[in-house]
């Protein structure tokens, strides 16, 4: 279920490359210009040495754990990495999430071979007794928290264990701006005071960054088509649907009017609005947890992970396809393929 191409880049009739005049292969609204292939790559390359040098995200002397879940962006940003001589080490997670993660893991794992780069693979069923659905049945909340719970908890471990200095992630504009978008939707004032392209370290939580910020989605597609990169094109059956996607949605329907807007709305967030709203650095909890020894902040002194683990890893697993909605399971079927008999329809209710 990977792509070389996608729906992102298409042919640009007969327009010519604005740096070469040769025929163009992409339109860039927002930058009110077409590219060919090389000038695309060149300004890609730019945006992304931009935020690297702005936010001081890390230098040639540094060893990046680069976080990859097989799609465009995590895969796109390996590959700029590696091929700006950065010493860099992929990080795959198993969510367990049936074969969108069975067929993730398999993109990842080529690519890694193809060049040559080392990866290591954490398999949360394997390694920690559970998976995502079914962490999703036990907490009865939606599959994304325990998701996302579960690869910040192993991201900071594996930095930790390995000595990595940073832990980079493809986050991207879209990403970043629909996370804003939902901040400022609810004036949610802590996660705006932490929505920054690099978070330092602290103690034996590692720092973290976020070099694609300055570079949309369409781009990184069209960067992989480009580069000849294969990447898992569906998103993931469990997330589609989520509040995210409501919110790059609004964002993408002001972007067709007005080009730019996304980039002068999150920009100028950390320009000129982040600044205003930082503090003193946050406390790193000083509690560390009695299973796994991560940092916990929690008075029974086990991480919010373990306690996850603790709980899920007991519980009868539960395939993917029993914890998707109607709709979502359909279409995950249609993606991916019948399903194994399950337990009847639960509407995406736990
Ligand atoms: P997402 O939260 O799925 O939008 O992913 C954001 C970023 O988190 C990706 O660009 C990757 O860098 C990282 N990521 C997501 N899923 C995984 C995974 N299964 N294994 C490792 N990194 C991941
Ligand atoms: Fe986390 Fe889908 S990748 S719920
Ligand atoms: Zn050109
Ligand atoms: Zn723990």
């Amino acid at each position: 279920m990977s792509s070389k191409s996608g729906p992102w880049c298409r042919a640009a009739d007969m327009s010519k490359c604005r740096s070469c005049r040769a025929p163009a292969v992409i339109d860039l609204p927002r930058h009110n210009a077409h590219f060919c292939a090389e000038h695309l790559e060149q300004l890609c390359r730019r945006q992304f040495r931009r935020a690297v040098d702005d936010f001081a995200m890390f230098s040639h002397d540094d060893t990046i754990l680069v976080a990859v879940s097989g799609g465009k962006d995590s895969l796109a940003l390996w590959d700029m990495l590696a091929t700006e001589g950065y010493s860099t080490v992929g990080l795959y997670i198993g969510l367990g999430i049936g074969r969108y993660s069975d067929e993730s893991h398999d993109v990842v794992a080529a690519f890694a071979a193809d060049r040559g780069l080392k990866l290591r693979t954490v398999d949360l069923r394997t390694e920690h007794g559970f998976d995502v659905p079914t962490a999703a049945r036990v907490t009865a909340r939606v599959p994304c928290s325990s998701c996302g719970l579960s690869k910040r908890h192993i991201f900071d471990e594996v930095a930790r264990d390995g000595g990595f200095d940073v832990v980079v992630t493809g986050h991207n504009l879209d990403d970043e701006a629909a996370v804003l978008f939902g901040n400022a939707l609810r004036w949610d004032v802590e996660y705006l005071r932490r929505q920054a392209p690099v978070l330092p370290a602290r103690g034996r939580f590692p720092r973290k960054a976020k070099p694609l910020v300055r570079l949309t989605e369409r781009e990184m597609a069209a960067w992989c088509v480009i580069r000849g990169i294969d990447y898992v094109v569906e998103e993931c059956p469990m997330a589609i649907g989520n509040r995210h996607h409501t919110y790059k949605e609004a964002l993408a329907v002001v972007e067709a009017t007005s080009p730019g807007t996304t980039a002068a709305f999150y920009l100028g967030f950390l320009d000129r609005m982040a600044p205003l709203l930082a503090t003193t650095a946050d406390e790193e909890p000083v509690e560390l947890c009695r299973s796994c020894g991560a940092p916990s902040g929690s008075s029974d002194g086990v991480c919010a992970f373990c306690r996850l683990a603790e709980r899920a890893s007991t519980a009868t697993p539960v395939p993917v396809e029993m914890v998707l909605s109607r709709g979502a399971r359909r279409r995950y079927i249609e993606q991916w393929g019948d399903a194994p008999a399950t337990e009847g329809d639960t509407d995406g209710r736990p």
